[in-house]
């Protein structure tokens, strides 16, 4: 399996750090410019055994500038990536730099929870930042992960992994205490995976 230096190679980080400067676009330096964060994605990539799978169908919801799509089409798999609103003019060019397809997708709480349809083999959310929000409930994080599955192969894998659970820094508050509770709440019968802290979890579709 890769290790951080070799994914980078492949996330091309150096020459998307130029594309940057050139196109003054703001806002994901940091997953430019540290390493956790493709680290955390090859991380990703391990507990999917997305390195063993032959020609998977990947959906990344919330798929930020698209590092996890790079190792995707490395190892030769099918890629979707999800952005929405105006924050899609600054990760398109690094899609494109990539080679990686995007499309527009948008959940937000007291409204049907629509992704792009599958069947997926794996769907992942990445620190995906719309469940820090106050009106996302439990109910919310329930809704989509039964569009996730049924979206879904039989024996395909769901991985959702919070922001709130990387950035413990109590930056938000008592809002992110509030978030974390429903979270927690949501997935109650079901154990966070171990590695990193209690807000990732892993479902198989039988
Ligand atoms: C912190 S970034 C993480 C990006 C990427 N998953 C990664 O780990 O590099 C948050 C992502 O969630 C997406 N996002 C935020 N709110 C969303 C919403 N309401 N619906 C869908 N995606 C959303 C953003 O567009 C962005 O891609």
């Amino acid at each position: 399996m890769l290790n951080v230096e070799q994914a980078k190679v492949i996330c091309r980080i150096e020459e998307q750090k130029q594309l940057a400067k050139q196109l003054n676009l703001t806002g994901w330096e940091k997953y430019l410019e540290e390493d956790q964060f493709v680290d955390e994605k090859v991380e990703v990539f391990k507990i999917l055994k997305l390195d063993q799978l032959p020609s998977a169908r990947v959906l990344d919801i919330g798929a930020g500038i698209g590092h996890f799509g790079s190792l995707c089409k490395h190892y030769g798999h099918e890629y979707l990536g999800t952005y929405f609103g105006r924050a899609s003019k600054s990760v398109i060019p690094f899609f494109e730099d990539a080679g990686l397809k995007g499309t527009d997708c948008a959940v937000f709480p007291f409204q049907d929870k629509v992704i792009p349809a599958g069947p997926w083999d794996c769907i992942v959310m990445i620190r995906t930042t719309f469940e820090l929000n106050e009106e996302w409930a439990t109910e919310d994080w329930q809704e989509l992960v039964q569009v996730c599955m049924d979206n879904l192969t039989p024996g395909g894998q769901l991985l959702i992994k919070s922001n709130l659970a990387v950035e413990l820094k109590r930056k938000y508050g008592r809002l992110e205490t509030q978030c974390h509770e429903r979270m927690m709440a949501a997935f109650s019968n079901k154990t966070p995976l171990p590695q990193w802290s209690w807000a990732t979890w892993h479902w198989v579709k039988e």
